[in-house]
């Protein structure tokens, strides 16, 4: 009998961690899969089981450089575009970053792609291209309104981008706006900040802004389900969904999951305001209406996403060394 060709992918952000928990299901489904990470937050350890498996080719390169970037080989049918600087809060202490990490790196793969007539993309985007939303839950057809975060506007600013090319050179895409993302190998976020701090002092906690932010979480499974229904039951030019679960929680409660959790009962101090920092969204909650009429569900509650993610931590503490 002829054997089926494997199905030959780039992800760029192979390392991190949304990346690398995708290369790993992709190797699953038996995808021939090109890893491509600059390891500025990526960890190599986060691939080391696809890093042994005949099937993965990792590349160290940092995605701006873009001549290095077009020397790659051209024979895959999509790019899992994951690659960016996916920390939201420090964007304005280094107001380049988000453009170059976001847009400009971007807007590379965009022309590798037209060069090398690659004709697929699969784009993180996030909930905080939406800014603070007039309407809660949000849906993708809402107006947007003024930007708040340099990560938001460096990331719609990809988006637009992507739909450019879709329209002029036949290039299909699929674009994610999601809330915050919890699971294993999660490196960044307030209960990453938490648990770092609680690890160091189980006395005492600081939290920036009031801590009444309503926040909406996915779980990573449940994120990288929802990107393969869609891929296989989407088939327009441009797919935007938003990606979220239909629930919220308050830092505040967030706080208790994880203090019970971890049996500690620290003292709390708010820093106080409405925005835990400059660009912080006091309410995100997504629609997710759209997904969920292809059949997809998340699987996981909040709390249950707190939960693993705050295990994770606790038995990997060596991702807070490395975070530094
Ligand atoms: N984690 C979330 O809650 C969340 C929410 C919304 C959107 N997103 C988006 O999802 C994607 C993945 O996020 P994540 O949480 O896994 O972040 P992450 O920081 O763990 O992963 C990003 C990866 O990209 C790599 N990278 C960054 N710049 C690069 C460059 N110039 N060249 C090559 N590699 C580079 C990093 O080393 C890292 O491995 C990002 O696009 C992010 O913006 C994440």
């Amino acid at each position: 009998m002829k054997k089926l060709k494997k199905k030959k992918v780039i992800v760029t952000g192979c390392a991190g961690f949304i990346g690398s928990n995708l290369v790993d299901r992709l190797l699953n489904k038996n995808f021939q899969v090109i890893g491509i990470d600059n390891l500025s937050t990526g960890q190599k350890k986060f691939i080391q089981k696809p890093l042994k498996n005949k099937n993965f080719k990792f590349i160290k390169m940092d995605l701006i450089n873009s001549k290095k970037l077009n020397k790659l080989s051209s024979n895959v049918e999509m790019v899992f575009h994951f690659a960016a600087n996916a920390d939201v809060r420090f964007g304005y202490l280094q107001p380049k970053k988000d453009l170059r990490e976001n847009t400009i790196v971007t807007s590379n793969v965009l022309e590798f792609m037209r060069k090398k007539k690659i004709k697929k993309i699969i784009f993180c985007s996030t909930g905080s291209i939406y800014g603070e939303a007039k309407n809660i839950p949000t849906a993708e057809d809402e107006n947007f309104p003024i930007q708040t975060s340099l990560y938001g506007a460096s990331k719609l600013a990809g988006e637009s981008l992507i739909q450019a090319y879709c329209n002029a050179y036949n290039i299909q895409a699929w674009i994610f706006r999601f809330v915050s993302i919890l699971g294993e190998r999660y490196i960044h976020g307030h209960v990453f900040d938490f648990c770092n701090q609680l690890f160091k002092n189980n006395s005492k906690l600081r939290v920036l802004g009031n801590g009444f932010q309503k926040k909406s979480y996915l779980h990573v499974e449940d994120c990288i389900n929802a990107i393969f229904t869609a891929l296989k039951k989407s088939r327009g030019t441009i797919n935007i969904f938003n990606l979220g679960t239909e629930e919220f929680i308050t830092v505040r409660q967030s706080i208790k999951i994880l203090c019970k959790k971890l049996n500690v009962k620290p003292k709390i101090s708010y820093a106080g305001g409405r925005r835990g920092w400059i660009g912080d969204n006091p309410f995100i909650f997504l629609k997710i209406d759209k997904i969920k009429s292809l059949g997809w569900k998340p699987k996981y509650s909040i709390k249950k996403s707190l939960e693993l993610t705050i295990s994770y931590l606790s038995k990997n503490k060596w991702v807070f060394k490395k975070r530094k």
